[in-house]
């Protein structure tokens, strides 16, 4: 089974996989459009972190983890938890670096989960990441995180380009 990660499995995946890619899946695109109240935010003060929105002719580039027959149920168990708070598995097509396709699943926060917060003007959820602070420490880190790996892909993301860069202006007032 591949696994396709676009948010914090790229850099902290969790579990044993027996090899990893990076990898673009088709037809989605990244957002900063899922409130969280149980990593990087809190029930009172949510983080914003990161979905996939379906969006004809977009890519999502991330990472692909193969992951054993025998790791399957327990790394998915483990996930679901981890990704409680909103999250459900979908398919995805992705390609990786030979061209080729392949398929695999993805965490996605559906606009129908009760965390869901959608688009806002940028400097809104600019200052909402940098506010926010959650068990696993502060929304701005992840989003710092998150330009970290896709620049160590060689990626620009432009949602995410964007989105550091407000956060930075906010930051440095
Ligand atoms: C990820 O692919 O890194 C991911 C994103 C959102 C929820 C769970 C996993």
């Amino acid at each position: 089974m591949w696994l396709f990660g676009y948010g914090s499995l790229m850099w902290r995946p969790g579990f044993d996989y027996v090899e990893s890619r990076p990898a673009v899946a088709l037809g989605w695109a990244r957002r900063f459009w899922q409130g969280s109240t149980d990593h990087r935010g809190l029930p009172e003060a949510p983080g914003r972190v990161v979905t996939l929105k379906a969006e004809e002719g977009a890519v999502c580039p991330g990472m692909a983890f193969r992951i054993a027959a025998a790791h399957q149920p327990r790394v998915l168990a483990r996930l679901d938890h981890r990704e409680k708070g909103g999250y459900r598995r979908t398919q995805v097509t992705m390609v990786g670096p030979a061209g080729r396709r392949f398929a695999g699943i993805t965490y996605w926060a559906h606009h129908d989960n009760p965390n869901y917060l959608g688009p806002a003007p940028l400097h809104e959820m600019a200052q909402q990441i940098l506010s926010a602070v959650g068990p696993s420490g502060a929304n701005a880190d992840y989003l710092w995180q998150l330009e970290r790996s896709l620049f160590g892909l060689g990626v620009r993301d432009s949602h995410v380009a964007v989105l550091c860069a407000a956060t930075r202006a906010a930051r440095d007032g």
